[in-house]
């Protein structure tokens, strides 16, 4: 971790940067598949829904308060109620500022106040495969971090061309019964 860096709950405050950082991702990077960066109102609505889980959203932060990253954990499939006790985790650090420990400071909190809250069994990370850009370094991250790949979905996206596989992380500490 860099000195200056410090993490905190996200607000309503923080959408416009989250957006910033997540919009990069959705027009030139195949980890995420939404293709078209939405709009505030639907990134608000979304924290919004996180924070009626009672999950955590959180931002990191450089020594003058500008977020460089930031994740959360969703409720997975939150319609279909026997699912209650398994999360996504999701995670963004600004394109420019990779590599200099945001993505694991923030991981690390991530999963501690999932444990904290001593109701989740299951964390997963479903996320799309990149062997050529940005994503060449999500597998060390994830395994790194006690992801462990379960599953692969493929063909299931077609963001550029050719189809790209979804793998299926799952963190172990969190399969508890
Ligand atoms: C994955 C991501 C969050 C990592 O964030 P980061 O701030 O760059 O990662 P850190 O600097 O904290 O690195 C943490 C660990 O992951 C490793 N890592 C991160 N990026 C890596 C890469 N490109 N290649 C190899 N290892 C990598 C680091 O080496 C470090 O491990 P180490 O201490 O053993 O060296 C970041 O690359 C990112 O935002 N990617 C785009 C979005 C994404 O793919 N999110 C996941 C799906 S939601």
């Amino acid at each position: 971790m860099s000195d200056g860096q410090t993490l905190r709950h996200a607000t309503a405050d923080d959408l416009s940067r989250i957006l910033d950082i997540y919009s990069h991702y959705c027009l030139n990077a195949v980890v995420t598949f939404e293709e078209k960066p939405p709009s505030i109102e639907t990134m608000a609505a979304r924290m919004q829904a996180i924070a009626g889980q009672q999950l955590p959203y959180l931002v990191a932060t450089d020594s003058e308060g500008v977020v460089l990253g930031y994740a959360y954990a969703s409720q997975y499939r939150a319609e279909r109620t026997a699912y209650a006790h398994t999360v996504e985790a999701s995670i963004y650090v600004q394109h420019d500022k990779l590599r200099f420990g945001v993505g694991q400071l923030l991981m690390t909190e991530l999963l501690t106040h999932l444990h904290t809250l001593g109701r989740i069994r299951e964390v997963l990370a479903v996320v799309p495969e990149d062997t050529t850009g940005v994503g060449r370094g999500v597998e060390h991250f994830y395994h790194k971090n006690g992801f462990r790949r379960v599953g692969l979905l493929e063909n299931v996206g077609k963001k550029v061309s050719p189809s790209v596989d979804c793998v299926v992380r799952v963190h172990g500490e969190f399969e508890l019964d």
